[in-house]
């Protein structure tokens, strides 16, 4: 464990212990959470106990039922049964259903290494507590509902996000990408799943005081919006990751065509993604670059064996037909109206920074960045990979050199600066950006041009440096 992360845990725990202590012992627990246990007229410490033991039950049934978003931060349903609790018994019992009732069976079970059930717990207490303290200063508990729900959803909106803060400078530690990446990656769905759970947590704890004690069983009729609230999400995760894999599939089919680009868009996906973060882009440029990478060259389903599998150096005829498959994989893929972020990406992977690419020769800004960032990947995977024509690839040093020296030609230079920060390039020897930035003449006749910036298997000199990916 990195002695950052060590730290960062150890700070969490002393927080959450101080906090949780000294908000037990300066609120009394309020005697509205109460569940009438011994049917006498005044509230016993055993009724209190009771309430409290009732929204942890709940709390632990939802966090049974935890759902993994794509970037790895976890969502479970179960902190509206914490806003509700910390609408009824105050900042202490917020801290300590916060605690309890997140406990989740694989953290029983042992699959999580202990300080990570302690981390993920000590990013929610003190949190929860600040959300109680916020909630009493503005009024909960009023009997306005009114005002009530205004210092709820306050409280509970500090509680978000700061457990966001929290978390994300954990996941930021552990995993090293930036900070502001996991605040983004997955804020939006944190958010949408706050909107809906702050109210529901509010509105059971109201229905839970109103109908007094004994009356708390109608609360759990609420259970039910809150079940398919996780169902939502859990489709949502599920769904992503079954349109990534079917992608994946439809992109390996095309790879095996030709036996020496298995897993090349597998990988492409992979570095495209990486410069992609070194370049700080959202979570929606991401994903596009993600499902981009993967059918970049999908086109080449309509290219044919004669062509794709060929040894020899192409004919013009050839080069053409294969020069194509840009565009025919953005028709194949234009029907699919999820994918339309990932068109462009998919025409315009082979245009060249200085114009002479395929197949619409744009030049510089004009081809979308993440068109630039997918080149760079695709020219890289291509150059470090065996092929039939060079059966020693290239090492990461001389890729990078030729990067380098097709920097602000073929590749953008912006893109080249951010390849060399990612984990592709770590420990190659980096040559630098050149200094004199060259001026390459303008090729006007489309074919020759193509032909000319696409060399072709045999003919693998520079800068042949994207031979048929
Ligand atoms: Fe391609
Ligand atoms: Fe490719």
């Amino acid at each position: 464990m990195p002695r950052a992360l060590k730290i960062y845990i150890v700070g969490l725990v002393v927080l959450s212990v101080v906090s949780l202590t000294a908000t037990s012992l300066a609120f009394k627990v309020d005697p509205r959470i109460a569940i009438d246990i011994d049917g006498s007229a005044t509230v016993s410490d055993l009724d209190k106990l009771a309430g409290i033991l009732f929204w942890i039950a709940i709390g632990l049934v939802a966090s049974a039922l935890p759902v993994k978003m794509p970037r790895g931060m976890v969502v479970a349903v179960s902190s509206a049964p914490i806003f509700a609790a910390m609408a009824l018994g105050g900042p202490a019992v917020a801290g300590w259903v916060a605690l309890i009732s997140t406990i989740e069976p694989r953290e029983v079970q042992g699959r999580i290494p202990w300080y990570g059930t302690l981390a993920n717990h000590a990013s929610l207490v003190p949190p929860a507590v600040i959300a109680g303290l916020v909630a009493e200063a503005l009024g909960r508990g009023s009997p306005s509902h009114f005002i009530d729900f205004v210092a709820v959803m306050a409280g509970a909106s500090s509680m978000f996000l700061l457990n966001l803060g929290l978390a994300s400078v954990l996941l930021s530690i552990r995993t090293g990408e930036s900070l502001r990446q996991m605040l983004l990656a997955d804020s939006r769905t944190f958010a949408g799943s706050h909107i809906t759970l702050a109210p529901l947590g509010w509105l059971m704890a109201r229905m839970f005081a109103t109908e007094g004690q004994g009356g708390w069983w109608a609360t759990l009729v609420f259970a039910l919006p809150l079940y398919t609230t996780r169902l939502a999400y859990h489709q949502y995760v599920e769904m992503r990751e079954m349109f990534t894999q079917t992608i994946g599939a439809l992109a390996e089919a095309v790879d095996k065509r030709d036996p020496y680009t298995s897993k090349h868009s597998w990988r492409v996906k992979e570095i495209a993604g990486d410069i992609g973060r070194v370049m700080r882009l959202g979570e929606a440029d991401l994903e596009a670059l993600e499902w981009g990478g993967l059918l970049h060259d999908v086109g080449k389903i309509g290219v044919g064996d004669d062509v794709l599998l060929k040894q020899e150096q192409l004919t013009r005829e050839e080069r053409i037909k294969m020069n194509y498959h840009p565009v025919l994989g953005a028709e194949i893929i234009a029907p699919v109206t999820r994918l339309k972020r990932e068109l462009p990406i998919i025409r315009h992977h082979h245009e060249w920074y200085n114009g002479s690419g395929y197949p619409d020769r744009l030049v510089a800004d004009e081809i979308p960045i993440l068109a630039r960032i997918l080149h760079a990947a695709d020219a890289f995977e291509a150059m470090t990979a065996a092929r039939p024509y060079r059966m020693v690839p290239l090492t990461p040093e001389q890729a990078l050199a030729e990067m380098r020296k097709f920097s602000g030609i073929q590749f953008d230079p912006k893109v080249v600066d951010a390849f060399v920060k990612t984990k592709w390039a770590l420990g190659v020897h980096d040559p630098g950006a050149p200094v004199v930035v060259r001026q390459v003449p303008m090729i006007t006749d489309v074919a020759a041009g193509a032909a000319k910036a696409d060399t072709g298997r045999a003919a693998d000199s520079a800068p042949g440096l994207e031979p048929h990916n």
